[in-house]
């Protein structure tokens, strides 16, 4: 009886640990919220947007998410989280809404805009810029 208890405390407590602990596996699609998808970008991409978010992208970004955005910058090998490629569909596929949201609140290794203090506007800037990444 005793035995059969512990049992399932212990796997009561396993379970615990593997849910709190499923949404920092590395390589998990990182979702932006529904609600991001239609925030809709205030700035439009021309030469003095774009010339802005690639200054910023060199300063705060190009580090980890390489010069191209193909993931292969100075610091992304010590990173514990692989990196996906900017370059490719499944990143370009989403909203300027969803990207927006993501730099903004930043998750685990990726810091967010604010903590850097990046105004919301060069955000867009970033946001215009990361799509010029996208192969043709
Ligand atoms: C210290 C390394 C680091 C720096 C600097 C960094 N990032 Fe990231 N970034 C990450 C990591 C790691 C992820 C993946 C996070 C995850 O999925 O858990 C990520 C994810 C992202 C994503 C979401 C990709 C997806 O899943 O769709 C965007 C967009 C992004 N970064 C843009 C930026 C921008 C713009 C900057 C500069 C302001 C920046 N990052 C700076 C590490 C970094």
């Amino acid at each position: 009886m005793k035995t059969s208890m512990k049992f399932l405390a212990a796997l009561a407590l396993g379970a615990f640990v593997f849910g709190s602990m499923s949404f920092a596996f590395p390589g998990e699609e990182w979702k932006a919220p529904e609600s991001s998808k239609a925030t809709k970008n205030p700035t439009k991409a021309d030469k003095e947007s774009l010339s802005a978010g690639a200054e910023v992208w060199s300063k705060y970004c190009k580090s980890c998410h390489g010069k191209l955005g193909e993931g292969d910058g100075s610091k992304a090998a010590e990173l514990k989280t692989e990196l996906i490629d900017f370059t490719q569909k499944k990143f370009q596929s989403q909203t300027d809404g969803e990207l927006f949201y993501k730099v903004t609140k930043g998750k685990d290794e990726m810091p967010a805009s604010k903590k850097k203090n990046i105004e919301d506007e060069d955000v867009w800037n970033l946001v215009n810029f990361m799509r010029t990444f996208a192969k043709k």
